[in-house]
């Protein structure tokens, strides 16, 4: 028979574990009609806008677009960028999805976390922007919500060190200048860079 304790464990494991999965939404893009186009018909399969109105979005959540390789999807944070329906490579705030196909019609499942608080715009350039003149476009507005999960809030690098040069050893005034660096501080950064590691890898494994 089982331990109580370990029981006890567990069930708290298991309660952790709903709690922390229960915090963030998926979103499923247009609902069940998904994200498409029809480009006889020159329609957007639903009102994007309207879907959007419907729900909340925090940080943490993820749109799921289920669409095909006939529509894009273009992230970005620049209302200019999609008042112009189409995607500016040197913008850095911009990212389009490529899975490298080059056929059309192929299903594809595009899932985008949210990780900027505030205005987030999407749309598709297919069709040189005539999907998203014609509706396959919208905006949310991030609320800040729990805050990223650790999985999407990406750790620190480590403190840099600069190695010392010979000049500086030999002058001096090197000492005065640079002194040595806070033990204390450099190992409570080690400690911390380790834990996020450690918990890199519970993630990766989970
Ligand atoms: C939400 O979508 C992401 C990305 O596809 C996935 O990793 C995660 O398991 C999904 N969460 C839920 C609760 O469905
Ligand atoms: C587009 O709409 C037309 C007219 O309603 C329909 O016949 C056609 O099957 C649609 N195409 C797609 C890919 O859904
Ligand atoms: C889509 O929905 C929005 C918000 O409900 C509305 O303002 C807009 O006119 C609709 N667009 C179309 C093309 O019906
Ligand atoms: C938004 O995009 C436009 C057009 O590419 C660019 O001129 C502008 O600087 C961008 N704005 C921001 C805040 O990046
Ligand atoms: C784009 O780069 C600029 C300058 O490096 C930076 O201030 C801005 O936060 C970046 N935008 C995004 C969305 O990463
Ligand atoms: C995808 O686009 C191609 C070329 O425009 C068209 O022939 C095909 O019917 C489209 N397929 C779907 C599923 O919309
Ligand atoms: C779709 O709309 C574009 C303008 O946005 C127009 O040039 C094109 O002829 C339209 N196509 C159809 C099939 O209505
Ligand atoms: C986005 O939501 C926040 C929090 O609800 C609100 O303060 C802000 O005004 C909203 N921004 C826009 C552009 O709607």
């Amino acid at each position: 028979m089982t331990p109580p304790v370990v029981e006890t464990l567990t069930a708290y494991a298991l309660l952790i574990t709903a709690a922390s999965a229960a915090g963030y939404s998926n979103h499923t893009v247009g609902g069940k009609l998904g994200w498409f186009f029809n480009a006889t018909t020159n329609t957007s399969a639903t009102n994007y806008t309207a879907w959007a109105a419907a729900q909340t979005f925090a940080l943490g959540d993820y749109l799921i677009f289920n669409t095909n390789s006939n529509q894009t999807v273009i992230q970005t944070y620049n209302q200019t960028t999609l008042r112009s329906c189409s995607a500016d490579d040197s913008d850095n705030g911009t990212f389009q999805y490529n899975g490298g196909i080059t056929n059309f019609g192929e299903a594809l499942t595009i899932a985008f976390p949210l990780t900027i608080e505030g205005p987030n715009y999407y749309f598709s350039d297919a069709g040189d922007g005539i999907q998203c003149q014609h509706g396959l476009a919208f905006q949310i507005n991030v609320t800040h919500g729990l805050g990223l999960p650790p999985s999407l809030n990406q750790p620190p690098p480590p403190p840099y060190i600069a190695p010392p040069s010979p000049d500086t050893a030999e002058s001096p005034l090197g000492t005065v200048l640079f002194p040595p660096p806070n033990d204390a501080v450099a190992s409570h950064y080690d400690v911390r860079w380790a834990l996020y590691c450690f918990v890199a890898v519970l993630i990766f494994l989970r």
